[in-house]
Parts: structure tokens; sequence; C-alpha cells
């Protein structure tokens, strides 16, 4: 394992995400007008501001990038307005990953290959420890590029100052290699192959052929693009913000992270790629050739679109992984879209958050991957409570007192279950998202549904309602359905409530069934059986708000479940944005 990446205590993460962008504010003057036009002021009254999710004080963001010793996150940023547009690199560190200090803009427009736009890139430590960015700048004939980055002085921890190089752009579309000028964008974290030759891959399509266009470099500098690419997927769309990196296989699972370049007998690759089509981040587990350099899927997930396997199966977007060597960790990061009209979202002047950053590692199964809040979010917890394991019965409801239900961090298990008496499975209920939405929280089942209901209003008109619902399938094996149900969240009905699921690769007849949410006043963020399926949801109530949330456990199917675990935590505000 050559890794270069432990001489600084450094290390990077990364994601991106773009769109479509103006950018109308004069060269020499960036800096300053944008923070002159911060200064705007919005309403004081923000029942669906975050207390521990990171976001800026106000305005779009999209997509994180990260960056540790100090861990470091640089995200894509609108300096004036809560819409997407002219976007820059606004960049906060931290040591933690949960409390962030604001400091100057990364990257912001200032030459030929950048002037109408800095999008999204990702960095990488060079042989020397210090960190590269690569990032997609738009030229004045609005085409994509890669340009590059690198800090002003390396040893300032904060790394405030970064300098454009004069090689810039260092890809760019032509003639010759007929990349779509308009479809090649966000470079991932380069790795380092057995040849000492840079590798990394940018985003792209053809026609309807999503793709992942391979570059080599053995100084980082001049950038030669493959003969072919990592991988591409018919049908796919545009590929944004790919991630490609190696996790640890072995047997009985390991949730030990690996550096982006490391290789070896038990190293598995996953490839994610952020479909622009759908607006869902989908990944693929495979093996990857570094003397062929292309990549294999062991199924082609992708090839299925939504029903392939996603790390979150709910609002979620743009993420981006990297290599925490200090704690040995691979940590995800993404960010949550707002479910709210635009118009809202300019009212209250800010939109969009990132999720809790999240470990990342290879199920023991070793076909999906498994994520958990960061350790250090628990830093946050106070005034648990615990609930003694009690039955709850069918159609029974049960509030959790005691903690702060907009701002909580909740886990609940349920014992295992028998079941005889669960319903049929039909075969052709294959998509889980519209299962969900055809039975949400108030359609009884027999397993289910049960889970809980979070940002409940006093007398429950209101209601995030996060459950499970168990069915047998062919052969009678178990299939676990996961739902986050937002029909009742609010009853302001401008939004989008669109309800989401997941499938959960988990035997309730042989283990208890785990639930763990983070409520964080509009985000309700959801891990079933200790990380196997993900859903993050955007939820803006009107009733459960300024201190009237309330918390529950239900159980509305006809059999009675047991709760065999029910520990709640009022969350401390955190330093965000
Ligand atoms: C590109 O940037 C220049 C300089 O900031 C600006 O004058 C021009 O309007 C921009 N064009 C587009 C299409 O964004
Ligand atoms: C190039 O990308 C643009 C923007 O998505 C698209 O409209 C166009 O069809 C693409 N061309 C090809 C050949 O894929
Ligand atoms: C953001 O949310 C809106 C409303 O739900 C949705 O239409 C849009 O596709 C989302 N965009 C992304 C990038 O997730
Ligand atoms: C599973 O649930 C049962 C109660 O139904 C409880 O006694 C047991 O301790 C739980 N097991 C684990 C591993 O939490
Ligand atoms: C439970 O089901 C009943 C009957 O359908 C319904 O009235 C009630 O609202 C449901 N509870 C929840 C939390 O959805």
């Amino acid at each position: 394992m050559a890794d270069h990446h432990h001489l600084l205590l450094l290390s990077f993460f990364f994601a991106s995400f773009l769109c479509h962008g103006v950018f109308d504010v004069q060269a020499s003057h960036h800096v300053s007008s944008f923070h002159h036009v911060s200064k705007i002021s919005y309403p004081t009254h923000q029942p669906y501001r975050t207390g521990y999710h990171f976001q800026p004080a106000k305005h779009w963001i999209n997509a994180p990038m990260l960056y540790k010793g100090v861990y470091h996150l640089f995200y894509q940023y609108n300096p004036k307005g809560a819409k997407w547009g002219n976007i820059v690199w606004a960049h906060s560190t931290s040591t933690d990953m949960i409390n962030w200090s604001p400091r100057g803009y990364g990257v912001y427009p200032s030459q030929r290959s950048d002037i109408n736009g800095t999008w999204s890139g990702s960095a990488t430590f060079l042989h020397d420890g210090v960190p590269a960015i690569l990032y997609t700048g738009i030229d004045p004939d609005q085409n994509q590029v890669q340009n590059m980055v690198v800090p002003e002085n390396p040893l300032d921890p904060y790394l405030n100052k970064w300098v454009k190089k004069h090689e810039n752009p260092l890809m760019e579309p032509t003639q010759q290699n007929r990349i779509n000028a308009s479809s090649f964008r966000d470079p991932t974290t380069a790795w380092l192959g057995p040849d000492s030759t840079w590798r990394l891959v940018v985003g792209s399509k053809h026609n309807e052929k999503g793709m992942a266009i391979l570059y080599r470099s053995k100084d980082f500098i001049n950038w030669m693009e493959a003969d072919r690419p990592l991988h591409s997927t018919e049908g796919t769309g545009m590929w944004e913000c790919p991630d490609f990196y190696p996790v640890l296989d072995v047997s009985g699972g390991s949730e030990v992270g690996l550096d982006t370049s490391v290789l070896g007998p038990n190293v598995k690759h996953v490839l994610k790629v952020s479909l622009d089509d759908t607006k869902h981040d989908h990944y693929t587990i495979g093996k990857y050739d570094p003397f062929a350099d292309v990549y294999k899927p062991d199924h082609d997930g992708l090839a299925d679109q939504d029903l392939g396997l996603r790390y979150d199966y709910g609002k979620y977007y743009a993420s981006k992984t990297f290599f925490d060597w200090g704690k040995n960790r691979r940590i995800l990061l993404g960010w949550v879209n707002e479910s709210s009209p635009v118009d809202d979202d300019v009212a209250k002047g800010w939109a969009g958050v990132h999720t809790i950053p999240r470990k990342i590692w290879l199920d023991k199964s070793g076909k999906q991957l498994v994520q958990w809040p960061i350790e250090e979010v628990e830093k946050l917890r106070v005034r648990g409570v615990n609930v003694p394991c009690q039955e709850l019965k069918s159609g029974s409801v049960h509030e959790v007192t005691g903690v702060t239900a907009e701002q909580a961090d909740v886990e609940i298990s349920f014992g295992k279950l028998d079941l005889s008496k669960a319903e049929k499975l039909d075969p052709s209920w294959t998509d889980p998202q519209a299962l969900c939405t055809r039975r949400g929280a108030s359609v009884r089942g027999a397993l289910g549904p049960f889970g809980l209901l979070a940002l409940g209003s006093k007398c429950m008109q209101e209601h995030t309602a996060v459950f499970f619902r168990v069915f047998k399938g062919h052969d009678d094996k178990p299939v676990v359905l996961m739902c986050s149900d937002q029909s009742k969240s609010s009853r302001n009905n401008e939004n989008d409530k669109a309800s989401y699921g997941a499938f959960v690769d988990v035997n309730p007849a042989h283990e208890n069934l785990s639930l763990r949410t983070l409520i964080d006043h509009s985000i309700v963020e959801s891990f079933g059986a200790h990380g196997k399926s993900v859903i993050t949801a955007r939820v803006y109530p009107l009733l459960a708000v300024d201190g009237a949330a309330h918390l529950y456990a239900f159980n509305n199917g006809t059999q009675s479940v047991k709760v065999s675990r029910l520990s709640a935590w009022s969350m401390k505000k955190a330093q965000i944005g």
C-alpha cells in the first residue's frame, strides 16, 4: 500500500454536481461583490433551519467536498441567492465534521478556462503530500473543461488560498476526441496505478450512454484520454459526480476504509454515479483490472436504473466519499435538496443541506454497502431516554416523551417476528417506492406498518412516518420493505411529499429489526437494519414546529410487535455553515 497520502495530516473528500449557470459578476471584483450581496437579510423566524445538519448561513448549496486534518468541506454555492446559479466553491473547515467554520471561497471564476463557471471536482494528494484540486470550468464558448488549483501555501492548515495552474485547461473536448463539450464534468479523485501513473475519470455521455471517461497522467499536468472509458452503460444518460474507490472485501466483513489507490486480492471497487436524468445516486460493486484499466460490476445494477442499488432511497444527490486515514474509514457526504417550491426557498433565504457524514463499507454479504452516521454526531446527544421493552399492539401509538422531538436521534429495534403471519408479496411488486406510495402508514397490513412517527403534531394531523412492512416472498422468504411516508408531513400542500421506499436485506425471523432516525427540523434521515438501507426526506410541518413537535412509535399492523429497544436523545445545536 504505497500511501503518499499519509505524509500530511490531510486527506480529501470532494463532491460535485452541476447544471447550467450564468455568471454575471466582473472578474476583478468577484469576491468582494459576493460578500457584498451576502448581506441581504432574511426572515428571523426560521422553523426549517437545521440545528445540526450542515448548511451555510443562507443561499443555495449543492455539492460538498471535504479535506481532512483539519477536515475541509468545499461545496457548490451561489453567493447571490437561494437558487442554482453563479456557482463558486465555498469552503468550511472542521475538526469533527459536525461543527464547521466558514472560510473564504476556494475557487471562483478568474481565468479564461473557468470564467463562465467553477463547477465540481475532486482533490488528490500528490507525492509530496500536497493536495491538488481538479475541477470543471466553463469557458466563454460554454465548453466544459477540466482545470487545476493548488494551495498557495501548503503549510497553511486552513488552505485559505488556491492558485490556478497556467497550463489550464488540462482536459478539454476537441474535434479528435469527440467528447461532448456540454456533457464533460466532475473529475474524480485520482488513483495511482501499479505503473506509477495517475488515473481519474470524468463524467460524460454519448447520446444516452452514460460514461466515465478515463484519463492518465505521469505528472498530473499532462493528461491523456484512454482508448475506452473505465465503464459505460447504455440508456442511463449523463453521469455526474462519478466516484470510484476500493472497499475491503474480507470474510465476515470489515468496516475499515481504504485509500483510493489501494489494490489487492481482498479489494473490490465501487463506482457511484449521480444520474442527471433521475437525480439519484446509484452504485455498483465490482472488479477493477488496473492493467486493462476497466471496471466490471458484479451485477449490472445501473442497467436497471431505478431498481439498482442506491446510497439513499430518498432525497439525496451528488454525493462523494473520501478516505479518512486518521480513523481508517471511508466517509460519504451527500447533498439533500429542498422539497419545497423555489419561491419558498427564496423567501427563507437558503436551500439545501448536507446529510450527517456517514461511514461507508462493504457489507459482509459482499452484495451491498452499509452506511452509518459518523460516531462524532453522538457528541451532540443530551437528555437520553430509554423506553423499557414493551409490546406494541395492533393499532397502537406510543409517545416518546422527554426529548426535543424537532432535533433528535432515535434508535428503535423490534424483536424477532413470526413470519407465518406475514402477507404474501405479489411478484409484480418489485418497485419499493411504488409499494410505499400505495401502502402508506395508514394502510393496515399484517406485519406492519410499524416504526416511528417523526415531527408529529399533538393530535397527529401532521407526521412523517418511517416504518417497516414484512412480507413473504418467493419460497416464503421474508421481504422487508422500509418506507418514509411524507404524505401527512405537513398541512402545506405545495411541497413535494412523495413517499420513498427501499427493500432491506435482512431476515427479521432471525434477528431484531432496527431503525435509527436523525430528525432535524426539516430533514428526517433514516437507517434501516444498521444502515443496510437508508432513506432521507425533507419535510415542512406547519404545526410540528417551534417546540410543538412530538415523537411516537407506532404499529398499524394486525399483528403485535415487540419493541426490544427504544432510545432517544435530544441533539444539541452544532456550529453549522
Ligand atoms: C461569461 O462570462 C463573461 C465574463 O464574466 C460574461 O460577460 C458573460 O456574460 C458570460 N456568458 C455567459 C453565457 O454566461
Ligand atoms: C451533448 O450534451 C448535450 C447536453 O446534455 C445534449 O443536449 C446533446 O444531445 C449531447 N450530444 C451527444 C452526441 O450526446
Ligand atoms: C430537488 O427537488 C425538487 C422538488 O422535489 C425536484 O423536482 C428536483 O428534481 C430535485 N433536484 C435534485 C437535484 O435532487
Ligand atoms: C432482540 O429482541 C429481544 C426482545 O424481543 C431482546 O430480548 C434481545 O435482547 C434483542 N437482541 C438484541 C441483539 O438486541
Ligand atoms: C393506522 O390505520 C388507521 C386505519 O387505516 C388510520 O386511521 C390511522 O391514521 C393509521 N395510523 C397512522 C399513523 O397512519
